[in-house]
C-alpha cells in the first residue's frame, strides 16, 4: 500500500469522523406542529376559510347567525396556533364556556370537522400534520357538543 494511499484513507477517516461527531452533537431543531402546518400564514388561512365556509353551510348557519365572524376567525386562529405549539397567545375562554348555550349537536360538530378536513386538503397541508391537528381537536367534542342537543328525543334526563 503506497504512502499516498494510506495518507488519503486516514485523511478521509478523520473527515468522516469529524462529520459524524458534528451531526451527533447538533441538537435536533424543534419542528412544531405549527411549523408543519405551514406557520402563521397557513394557520390564519385555515381559521378564516373554515369560518367563512362553515358559517354559510347548512349545518353551520344556525349557530353563526348574528355572530361577528372577524372576531371568531381571529380567536380560532389564536386557538389553533396555541394548540399546534405555535408562538401565540389565545385570548378567549375555554371551549366549554365559548360554546355554552349554543346547543351544538354531534351532526354540527361533525360537519365542522369535515369543513376543516377539506380546508386542510385545499391548503395542501401534509397528511401527517393534518391528522395530528385533527387528533388534538377530537377531545374537544365533549366540551363543544351540548348534552341537550345529543340526548334522544323525549329523554330529558
Ligand atoms: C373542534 C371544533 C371547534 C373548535 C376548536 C372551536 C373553537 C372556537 C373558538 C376558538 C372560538 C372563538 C372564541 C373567541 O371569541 O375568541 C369559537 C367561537 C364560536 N364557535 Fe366554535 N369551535 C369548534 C366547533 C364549533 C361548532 C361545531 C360550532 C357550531 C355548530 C361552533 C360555533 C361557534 C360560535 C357560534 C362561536 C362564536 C361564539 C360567540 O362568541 O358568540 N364552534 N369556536
Amino acid at each position: 500500500m503506497s504512502i499516498a494511499f494510506r495518507f488519503v484513507t486516514s485523511l478521509l477517516t478523520v473527515v468522516l469522523a469529524g462529520a459524524l461527531t458534528a451531526c451527533a452533537s447538533t441538537p435536533p431543531a424543534t419542528v412544531t406542529l405549527y411549523d408543519r402546518l405551514g406557520g402563521a400564514v397557513t394557520v390564519q388561512a385555515i381559521a378564516a376559510r373554515v369560518i367563512d365556509g362553515f358559517a354559510t353551510a347548512p349545518d353551520g348557519a344556525r349557530a353563526f347567525d348574528r355572530v361577528k365572524l372577524p372576531r371568531v376567525k381571529r380567536g380560532l386562529g389564536e386557538f389553533l396556533c396555541v394548540l399546534a405549539d405555535g408562538p401565540c397567545h389565545y385570548s378567549g375562554d375555554d371551549m366549554k364556556v365559548v360554546h355554552a348555550g349554543l346547543n351544538i349537536s354531534e351532526r354540527e360538530f361533525n360537519a365542522l370537522v369535515e369543513h376543516l378536513r377539506a380546508t386542510l386538503d385545499a391548503l395542501d397541508v401534509p397528511q401527517g400534520a393534518k391528522n395530528e391537528l385533527l387528533r388534538r381537536l377530537a377531545p374537544m367534542r365533549r366540551d363543544i357538543v351540548s348534552a341537550a342537543a345529543t340526548a334522544p328525543p323525549g329523554d330529558d334526563g
